[in-house]
């Protein structure tokens, strides 16, 4: 028989079911709660919210474990590619030979924007964020092919996500060109994904450019690592805009802009910049750890701690040694990786932080490997952005063909004045 939990409340008991997940974890279903009780649950940041079901990511914050759809992440950072990573997290299982290469070849095929759309680019001002420019782009790619975007289908549901996995890279590379004022690059599609992001990014018409071989893969690591991370906040805004069947576009627009915050994905970018900060201060960790211990500073170490990694972060843990490996192999020091190794030790040895279990996370690693590969700082969450894509497409195509999905509206405990009458504009 299954468990149920009990629930005493103005000397009534309710019975409530339990569901179980398939690794153990346990949620008490309030589905029924009000429509029984007259009574919400009150849960400040989602915390303890189980929001859906979800065959796609397991992870548990405890033992360090994430997995996609079974398969470690430890694997997939090792054995597999973001296309394939991405048909994974998309369609459930791994492509067979014949179905990566067609999934590469649809996507391959749709790297090009709408001449249209580009001369949009024209209309930001130079110095335009970015993440700013990629929000605002992906949302209007849904004016353009309007008469394919009807969630219900699943002709309009493949061709649309193709569309956006081939095209986020090619709307990230003019963001970052216009940012430096230089000549759009078109994608070319003899090259591989991330090869081709390197390319648009970084070619320039009047010089040869050679992708490298080395970089294009830790960038295809890095794009894996990022991949999906169950129920965070861009995703659960792509759940929550795409519940009221807004197209996938707008969802995806508003997951970017979610992402954006130092907070979540914007914390990479954070890094780098107190990084720099701490370096043109002479370089001193320990007194940005004691303004970060004291609270009346409102200070936080950006690239530690994690809502739900309170032991180590695997990802943090793969970064950091593809992260050697390429300053290894470009033979590159880096002052502000020698912050970071002192930063990270002086927090690993610092009770403030154990006692808090807090640990670098992805971020902490993540910035520095960009820099490494030239990315600029401003366009880091971008690159998260882009690797984050088929997690939050593989979750919102789950949401739309789960046969218990509605729209998501939470509810509130009102704590504003009780009803009292209009005062007159004279009498105030
Ligand atoms: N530096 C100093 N103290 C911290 C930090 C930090 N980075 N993070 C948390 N704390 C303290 C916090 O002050 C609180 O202390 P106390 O219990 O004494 O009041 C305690 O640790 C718990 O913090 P919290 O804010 O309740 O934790 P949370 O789960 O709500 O927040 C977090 C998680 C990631 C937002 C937070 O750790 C943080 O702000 N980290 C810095 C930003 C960052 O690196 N974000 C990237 C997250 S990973 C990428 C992603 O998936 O988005």
């Amino acid at each position: 028989m299954s468990e149920t939990a009990q629930l005493r409340i103005n000397g009534k008991t309710y019975e409530l079911p339990v569901s179980v997940g398939t690794e153990g974890e346990q949620a008490i279903d309030i589905t029924k709660l009000r429509s029984e009780t007259g009574l919400i649950t009150l849960d400040n940041g989602y915390g303890n919210t189980g929001s859906c079901r979800s065959e796609i990511t397991f992870l548990n914050g405890e033992k360090g474990i994430l997995r996609h759809r079974g398969y470690a992440i430890e694997e997939l950072a090792g054995r597999s590619s973001f296309l394939e990573l991405a048909y994974l997290l998309i369609y459930g299982e791994l492509p067979t030979r014949d179905q990566r290469d067609e999934f590469i070849d649809d996507v391959t095929r749709h790297t090009l924007i709408h001449e249209n759309l580009r001369h949009v680019f024209q209309g930001f001002p130079l110095k335009s964020h970015p993440m700013a420019i990629l929000s605002s782009m992906v949302c209007s790619l849904s004016a353009f092919y309007q008469d394919e975007y009807n969630a219900l289908e699943p002709e309009h549901v493949d061709i649309t996500i193709r569309r956006l996995i081939a095209k986020i890279p090619t709307i990230a590379a003019f963001a970052y060109k216009k940012s430096v004022g230089q000549p759009f690059v078109y994608p070319d599609n003899s090259l591989t994904y991330t090869s081709n992001l390197l390319h648009m990014l970084f070619s320039v018409p009047c010089e040869p450019y050679e992708v490298d071989s080395a970089q294009a893969r830790a960038l295809d690591q890095l794009l894996i690592l990022h991949a999906d991370h169950e129920q965070n906040c861009s995703t659960s805004t792509v759940r929550l805009v795409g519940s009221s069947r807004a197209n996938l576009y707008a969802a995806i627009s508003a997951a970017i802009a979610a992402l954006w915050g130092p907070l979540h994905g914007g914390a990479n970018q954070a890094v780098l910049e107190m990084l720099h900060d701490i370096h043109r201060g002479g370089g001193n960790t320990d007194q940005y750890v004691e303004k970060a211990k004291d609270k009346d500073s409102g200070y936080r170490l950006m690239g530690f701690g994690h809502r739900v990694y309170k032991n180590f972060d695997p990802r943090a843990t793969i970064i950091k040694k593809t992260c050697d490996e390429v300053l290894r192999k470009l033979g590159r020091t880096d002052p502000l990786l020698d912050i970071a190794r002192k930063l990270e030790e002086t927090v690993l040895g610092d009770s403030y932080f154990a006692d808090r279990q807090l640990y670098p996370n992805v971020d902490f690693y993540s910035g520095i490997l960009y820099r490494a590969l030239g990315i600029p700082t401003d366009m880091f969450t971008v690159m998260f952005a882009i690797g984050r894509l088929p997690g939050w497409i593989a979750q919102w195509r789950e949401m739309m063909t789960a046969p218990d999905t509605r729209i998501g509206r939470p509810r509130q405990i009102y704590t504003g004045p009780a009803a009292r009458a209009f005062v007159p504009i004279d009498e105030r």
